[in-house]
């Protein structure tokens, strides 16, 4: 992982001088069209960045394009300069650490927000499976480490909560999706979302790009960044299980109890709303 200053450590990408690329993002430049997707990792960030590249083209149709190309703490300015207008851009930085330029710009900014038990499920199975992380912890150990923010790009509740004050402040062009509620209520998120983006509305474009983005789906399809030598068992994990709940095959009661119990205080000033079923 890479220090960047500050709390947050970010994971190391394979470009030239990484480093300083990353800590020269709050310098670069916005543009008015470009549409920016923010979520802390693990939040369903591959499967929005299809969705809205597939209305942004019209076309319920996957092109093999990765979110990678775009992802700000990944690429180096000069990339990011040349990408063709209108940027679909992600990442998973903190409000704070995001281009100045584009905290000061109305350009649209997408915020997907997950169950963070989820998230830490997730996640784990990001740390363990992916070869490059050399990480072979248990889930009794992990689950800590999730909660103290001791993983690449820090606390999902700092994360969380910053973002959360920004929007409750009136930011004038954030889009807030819940992983949850795109899961529900697919078709009805994308009309939402199309909306966001000045997209007219076209049911049947929607209702395509609905079914197209299922995860049975996507996960079939040969996606370019599910290489199989990256992950120890051979088998391409980004679209893993694709489910909401999935905690409650991870989670003892005791974890459970000790997670809620965070929860309730770390977020306590925070009117961010998640409906916690029951284990
Ligand atoms: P799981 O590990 O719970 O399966 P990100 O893209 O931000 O890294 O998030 C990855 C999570 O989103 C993974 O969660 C992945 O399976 C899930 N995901 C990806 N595509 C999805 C889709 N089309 N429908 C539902 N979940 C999806």
């Amino acid at each position: 992982v890479l220090d960047v200053g500050g709390k947050v450590y970010y994971p190391t990408f394979p470009i030239p001088d990484h480093e300083n690329e990353v800590k020269s993002i709050p310098d670069w430049h916005a543009r008015d069209d470009d549409i920016l997707i923010c979520a802390y990792p693990k939040s369903g960030t591959h499967w929005i960045w299809e969705i809205v590249l597939m209305l942004l083209r019209g076309k319920a149709e996957r092109i093999q394009e990765i979110k990678e190309v775009a992802m700000l703490e990944g690429v180096t300015q000069a990339h990011y300069n040349n990408l063709p207008s209108p940027r679909v851009l992600n990442s998973h930085i903190y409000f704070s650490n995001l281009p100045q330029n584009f905290r000061d710009r109305k350009c649209k900014i997408i915020y997907i927000l997950r169950n963070p038990k989820d998230v830490s499920v997730s996640y784990y199975n990001h740390h363990t499976k992916l070869r490059d992380y050399e990480y072979e912890g248990e889930w009794k150990n992990y689950l800590p480490r999730f909660i103290q923010g001791k993983v690449d790009y820090g606390s999902w509740f700092d994360y969380v909560r910053e973002w959360h004050k920004v929007i409750e402040e009136g930011h004038p062009s954030i889009h807030v999706l819940t992983y949850e509620d795109v899961k529900k209520d697919g078709v009805n998120e994308i009309k939402r979302l199309a909306k966001f983006l000045e997209i007219k509305d076209d049911m049947d474009l929607f209702e395509g790009i609905s079914a197209e983005c299922d995860f049975k789906k996507m996960k079939t399809d040969k996606d370019p960044l599910e290489i199989k030598e990256e992950w120890r068992d051979g088998l391409p994990g980004m679209y893993r299980k694709g489910e909401v709940g999935d905690w409650k095959n991870w989670f003892t009661v005791a974890q459970n109890e000790m997670f809620d119990a965070v929860y309730a205080e770390k977020m306590k000033n925070c009117n961010v709303k998640i409906q916690f079923s029951k284990h």
